[in-house]
């Protein structure tokens, strides 16, 4: 049993463009650049959450069974703190900097 890849959030930040776009769901790491394109609920919900949690948003939605085992197929790890960033507000200037890692989380 390998011991699954783990991701600061800092560097999960540094994936939100098109084409390479990371997000978080319930503290793992999943790379859905090449899903955009094909999410039912369009790329636009996925871009705004970029780089960040959208635990909330993926259940809010209510999504299928279907939809979470889609979700294996991206999956490239884990987050450390078991935590990314908050979405950045669509109103802000400038993307939400990344959480700092406060060394308090001894967690893993
Ligand atoms: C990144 C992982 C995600 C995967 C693998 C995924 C997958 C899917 C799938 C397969 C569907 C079709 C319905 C279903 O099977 O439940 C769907 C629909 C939808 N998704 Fe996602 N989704 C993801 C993330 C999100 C996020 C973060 C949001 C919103 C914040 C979102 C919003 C929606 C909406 C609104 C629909 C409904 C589209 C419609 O029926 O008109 N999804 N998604």
């Amino acid at each position: 049993m390998s011991a699954p890849k783990t991701f600061t959030t800092a560097e999960v930040a540094k994936h939100t463009q098109r084409g390479d776009v990371w997000t978080v769901i319930h503290g793992k790491v999943y790379d859905i650049s090449k899903f955009l394109d094909d999410h039912p609920g369009g790329e636009e919900v996925l871009l705004e959450t970029a780089g960040a949690d959208s635990t909330e948003g993926f259940e809010d939605v209510g999504h299928s069974e279907d939809a979470r085992e889609l979700l294996q197929k991206y999956y490239i790890g884990e987050v450390e703190g078991g935590k990314a960033a908050a979405p950045a507000k669509p109103t802000a200037a400038a993307p939400a900097p990344a959480q700092e890692q406060g060394g308090s989380c001894l967690i893993q």
